[in-house]
């Protein structure tokens, strides 16, 4: 057969390492052609395209990016663009085409399967948040940097008795904050599926403070909102850099403001550092690498399998397949019982620790 791939939206850890295995275990088991698209759906509309052979993905299971490169572009956002694409398609002469994305991605790939277009979806976010499968490639990554990063914020916020305000990506859903938070042992893990409050955020520092702890780690995702209060808005904290082909705002700043929050109410010196893009850079984990791995296989086994319409997912420990539907359009949130794990961590409001006592 012969196929396109093509990767969109922002990039992630991990999506070589799917080019990599959908074209190995296509050539050598299948005897299968590819043809690669650049830039996302843009290659499509321009018809830009390069070969995608065993050289061309030789060496790039550990590079970070990916060799497609990528963008936001929305065909279905321009004057005829889903037409373009399919005309592109056939002017290649393809059999099938494999859209490695997120929400956005696979939100077009479902317009050209209903077009009648062969197309097979496989999940990628390093947000973590694509329902219908159980886990992304990229977020173990992410997570790992971001861990690191705080694990270095601890040690020069002691040395200053400061606060230091770390936010994390995540839009719709705070799965890199409450990992990364977990596992950096942060003294707040404020995300997007729960409101915060800020004084109650303030409050719990200050306990800290009282206990001897001179310094605290607060982990913030970009899309956590303030409760709405009277000073605060509960909107979402925005850059005014316009939206996105996909109607998305760019995010980043509440780190910022909730640092200046809380050195008002604490009286505690606070800094904000943003952690942006460096989480979505770089060589992917192992662990990424080989779920990367089997969702490029899962994607290339199920165009032989004749399951169009569909994306590769991963349920449980299983690469299965589940209708491309299923992706699009809901939030995958942090669940409850996690959200109950790091809460666990914190010291209850009305908890009066025992006096210590002293060794004589
Ligand atoms: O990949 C998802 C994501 O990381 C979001 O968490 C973030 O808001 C967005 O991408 C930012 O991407 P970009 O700056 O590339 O538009």
């Amino acid at each position: 057969m012969k196929i396109g791939i093509l990767t969109g939206g922002g990039d992630c850890p991990g999506l070589n390492a799917v080019i990599r295995g959908v074209v190995r275990k296509g050539i050598f088991h299948y005897d299968d052609e590819f043809v690669g698209f650049l830039e996302g759906w843009r290659g499509v509309v321009e018809n830009k395209t390069t070969p995608l052979d065993l050289e061309a993905v030789a060496g790039i299971l550990q590079r970070g990016g990916t060799i497609l490169r990528t963008s936001r572009t929305n065909p279905a956002k321009r004057e005829g663009g889903i037409d373009r694409c399919l005309k592109t398609l056939a002017a290649n002469k393809l059999d099938a085409l494999i859209a490695i994305g997120g929400d956005d991605t696979i939100g077009v790939a479902v317009k050209m399967f209903e077009r009648g277009f062969k197309v097979v979806g496989c999940p990628k976010t390093i947000d973590n948040d694509l329902s219908g499968t159980d886990l992304c490639f990229g977020f173990d990554t992410a997570v790992m940097i971001a861990t690191e990063a705080i694990d270095r914020l601890h040690s020069t916020a002691e040395s200053h008795n400061r606060v230091i305000v770390c936010e994390v990506m995540g839009r719709g859903s705070g799965w890199i904050a409450i990992y990364s938070g977990i596992a950096g042992g942060a003294d707040a893990i404020l995300i997007p599926e729960k409101p915060f409050d800020i004084d109650a955020v303030a409050a719990t520092l200050k306990r800290q403070h009282a206990r001897g702890r001179n310094y605290s780690i607060v982990v913030v995702a970009e899309g956590a909102k303030f409760a709405a209060k009277v000073d605060q808005t509960g909107a979402l904290v925005v850059q005014a850099l316009g939206k996105d082909e996909f109607g998305h705002e760019r995010l980043g700043g509440v780190g910022q403001v909730l640092a200046l929050e809380l050195e008002k109410r604490t009286g505690y010196e606070t800094r904000a550092v943003v952690l942006g893009h460096t989480q979505r850079g770089g060589t992917p984990t192992a662990f990424d690498r080989v779920l990367a791995t089997r969702y490029g296989i899962g994607a290339i086994d199920m165009v032989h399998k004749g399951e169009f319409g569909k994306m590769v997912a991963l349920r449980g420990t299983e690469i299965v397949s589940v209708p491309l539907a299923d992706a699009i359009n809901v939030n995958r949130t942090v669940d409850e019982k996690l959200i109950a794990v790091a809460e666990s961590l914190q010291e209850e409001p009305n908890h009066r620790p025992r006096p210590t006592v002293k060794k004589t």
